[in-house]
């Protein structure tokens, strides 16, 4: 979880590294997990994905609504919420995921099993040392150094991932933030799947 501050600051343009990266993604269902007002989710509609938009938050579900987008007012925190029937995160369902400026670590393996064949994860959010910009600074929602990387080499099926790109430091825009970043396809790394 991220501050509301943080995420008011969120509401505007895609992040770069989304827009770079979501053209990866194939045709199909996708998934924006913890969409705040939605910028990402209208991004993967444009580009033909039909998008489930989830967060806890009932009014930036209001705000995230449209063409191709359906929502889900879930909370992904909840103690055995994998157990829950409307749980968002299924095996091979999504052929695109994307999750900026939030961090809940249980999730993360969950993550990568819920891509299909072919499918791309796009993630990223602030990393350790964010809080000398200002928040999020609690450690429990920065990444350590890495640590996104780590979750795809810690997964029981590491080698159907594969790590298109990754960064981790400091970045100047759209304001001063240290934060990690990755791209993964699950399989699918073949010449109908070329990065350009
Ligand atoms: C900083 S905002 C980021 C929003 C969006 N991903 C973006 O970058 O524009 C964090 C979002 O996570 C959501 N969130 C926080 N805790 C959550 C939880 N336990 N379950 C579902 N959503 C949660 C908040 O409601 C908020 O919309």
């Amino acid at each position: 979880m991220t501050s509301a501050s943080a995420c008011h600051l969120q509401q505007g343009q895609p992040s770069a590294w989304v827009r770079r990266f979501a053209p990866l993604m194939p045709r199909g269902q996708a998934l924006d997990l913890a969409c705040g007002g939605g910028r990402h989710a209208r991004l993967l509609a444009s580009l033909g994905l039909d998008v489930l938009a989830v967060d806890r938050d009932p009014q930036s579900l209001l705000a995230t609504a449209g063409e191709r987008i359906s929502t889900l007012a879930f909370d992904l925190e909840r103690p055995d919420v994998e157990s829950d029937p409307a749980f968002p995160l299924v095996e091979g369902r999504y052929t695109g995921i994307v999750v900026t400026n939030y961090l809940h670590r249980p999730l993360l393996p969950w993550l990568l099993s819920s891509l299909a064949d072919g499918g791309v994860l796009v993630y990223e959010t602030f990393a350790q040392g964010n809080g000398q910009f200002g928040k999020p600074s609690n450690p429990d929602f920065l990444l350590a150094p890495g640590e996104l990387l780590q979750a795809v080499a810690d997964h029981p099926r590491r080698s159907d991932f594969h790590v298109i790109a990754f960064e981790d430091g400091y970045t100047a825009s759209p304001k001063p933030a240290m934060v990690q970043r990755i791209c993964v396809r699950r399989g699918g790394n073949t010449a109908e799947n070329a990065l350009g």
